[in-house]
C-alpha cells in the first residue's frame, strides 16, 4: 500500500515534469482582450497589418507594451484588440458610447480575423497567450443601479466572460492570463464621490474579483488540455503603491493635474504648480500613469515566468 502510494506520486512527479507548459521565455504570440487600461489603439478592422497608432490611457507605454518590448525575453506578435470603455457585453452593461467594442466583440473580431491563423499571424496552442483584463466598467457603470444583487449580476457576467473564453479555447486557446480588477475605489473617480460611495466601490470589486477567480478555477477544472492559466492579482501592486506612495517617488495618489488629463506633450512634461506628469500615479480620474503600467508589466512577467509572487493559485 505505502509503497505503490510512492509509486503513484513518482509517476505524477515525472508525468508533471514531461508537460509543456508554455512558459513567458516561450511565448511568441499574445492576445490581449479588455478596455482602456490595456488598448493600444490598433484596430483590427482594416486587416491584422494595421499599424498600432500606440494610443493607451497611460500618458506613454501601457502594461503590454512594456511586458512585450521591455519584460519579454523573445519576440512577441501581439494583437491587442482592448478597447477604451469596453464592458464585458453591451447588452449587460452598457458601455459610455454605443460604439464601444466589449469583448464580445473583441471576440468576434479574434474569431474574424485571428482564429484561422492567416499569414502574420500564423499562432499555435503551443506558443500563444491569451490575456483577458476586464471588469472596471462593468462594475462602475452598473455601480448606481438598484435593480440587481452583485452577487447574481456578476455570477450573470462571469457566465458570459467565460462563454468568450470558452469561444476562445474551442479554436485553440490553451494558456490565459487573467488579472483582476484594481483598486479603482481608490482612483480621484471614486474619492470625488465621498468614503461611502469609495467603499461601496471597493466591496464591489473585491467581490467581482472573488467570482473571476472561481470562474477560472471552474474552466480549468473543465478542461484537462489547458496549457498555463495565470491570475495576477493587481490588488496588491496597487495597493502597495499607493499605501507607499512616498516611498515610491508619488507626490500625489488621490488627486491629478488637471493640465495633464488629456495626455501631455512629453513623458517628462511639466506645468507650473504641478509636479512632472511622472510623479502622478493618476494621470486623470480614472487612469494610472505609464509608470504604474512599467511596474504591473514587469509583476506579470514575474509570474508568467512561474514565480508565485502576485500570482492567484487556482
Ligand atoms: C476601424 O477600422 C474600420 C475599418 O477601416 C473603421 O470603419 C472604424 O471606424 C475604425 N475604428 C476606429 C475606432 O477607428
Ligand atoms: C438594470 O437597470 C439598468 C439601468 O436602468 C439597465 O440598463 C439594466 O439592463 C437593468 N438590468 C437588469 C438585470 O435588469
Ligand atoms: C492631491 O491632489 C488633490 C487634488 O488636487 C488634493 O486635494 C490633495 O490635497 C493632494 N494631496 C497631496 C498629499 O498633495
Ligand atoms: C524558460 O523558463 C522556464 C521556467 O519558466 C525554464 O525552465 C527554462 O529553462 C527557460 N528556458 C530558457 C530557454 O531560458
Amino acid at each position: 500500500m505505502a509503497r505503490s502510494l510512492v509509486v503513484a506520486s513518482i509517476g505524477l512527479l515525472c508525468s508533471s515534469s514531461f508537460a509543456s507548459a508554455l512558459s513567458w521565455n516561450a511565448t511568441e504570440y499574445m492576445f490581449v482582450f479588455g478596455d482602456s487600461y490595456s488598448t493600444d489603439g490598433y484596430n483590427i478592422s482594416a486587416g491584422i497589418n494595421s499599424p498600432v497608432p500606440g494610443y493607451t490611457s497611460s500618458d506613454g507605454q501601457n502594461w503590454v507594451q512594456f511586458l512585450t518590448g521591455t519584460y519579454n525575453q523573445k519576440a512577441v506578435k501581439t494583437f491587442d484588440l482592448a478597447y477604451s470603455g469596453a464592458t464585458i457585453d453591451a447588452a449587460l452593461v452598457p458601455p459610455y458610447r454605443p460604439t464601444v467594442l466589449s469583448v464580445v466583440d473583441q471576440v468576434a473580431q479574434f474569431d474574424k480575423y485571428l482564429a484561422s491563423k492567416p499569414s502574420g499571424a500564423a499562432w499555435d496552442s503551443t506558443n500563444s497567450l491569451f490575456a483577458v483584463w476586464i471588469g472596471i466598467n462593468d462594475i462602475g457603470n452598473s455601480e448606481s443601479w438598484t435593480n440587481i444583487t452583485r452577487v447574481k449580476f456578476y455570477g450573470t457576467l462571469m457566465d458570459r466572460l467565460f462563454s468568450q473564453v470558452e469561444d476562445l479555447h474551442s479554436k485553440g486557446a490553451r494558456s490565459f492570463l487573467f488579472l483582476t480588477v484594481p483598486s479603482v475605489n481608490r482612483a480621484p473617480l471614486y474619492i470625488q464621490q465621498g468614503p461611502k460611495a469609495a467603499a461601496k466601490m471597493g466591496t464591489n470589486v473585491a467581490e467581482y474579483n472573488t467570482q473571476l477567480t472561481q470562474s477560472v478555477r471552474t474552466f480549468k477544472s473543465k478542461h484537462p488540455d489547458l496549457d498555463t492559466v495565470t491570475v495576477v492579482d493587481t490588488q496588491p501592486i496597487f495597493n502597495v503603491l499607493l499605501d507607499n506612495w512616498q516611498t515610491f517617488g508619488f507626490v500625489n495618489v488621490t488627486g491629478y493635474c488637471e493640465a495633464y488629463e488629456n495626455g501631455t506633450p512629453t513623458t517628462t512634461y511639466q506645468v507650473e504648480d504641478c509636479a512632472p506628469v511622472s510623479n502622478y500615479f493618476w494621470l486623470n480620474d480614472l487612469h494610472p500613469l505609464f509608470t504604474v503600467h512599467n511596474i504591473l508589466a514587469k509583476a506579470v512577467s514575474t509570474a508568467l515566468s512561474g514565480y508565485p509572487a502576485t500570482q492567484i493559485a487556482i
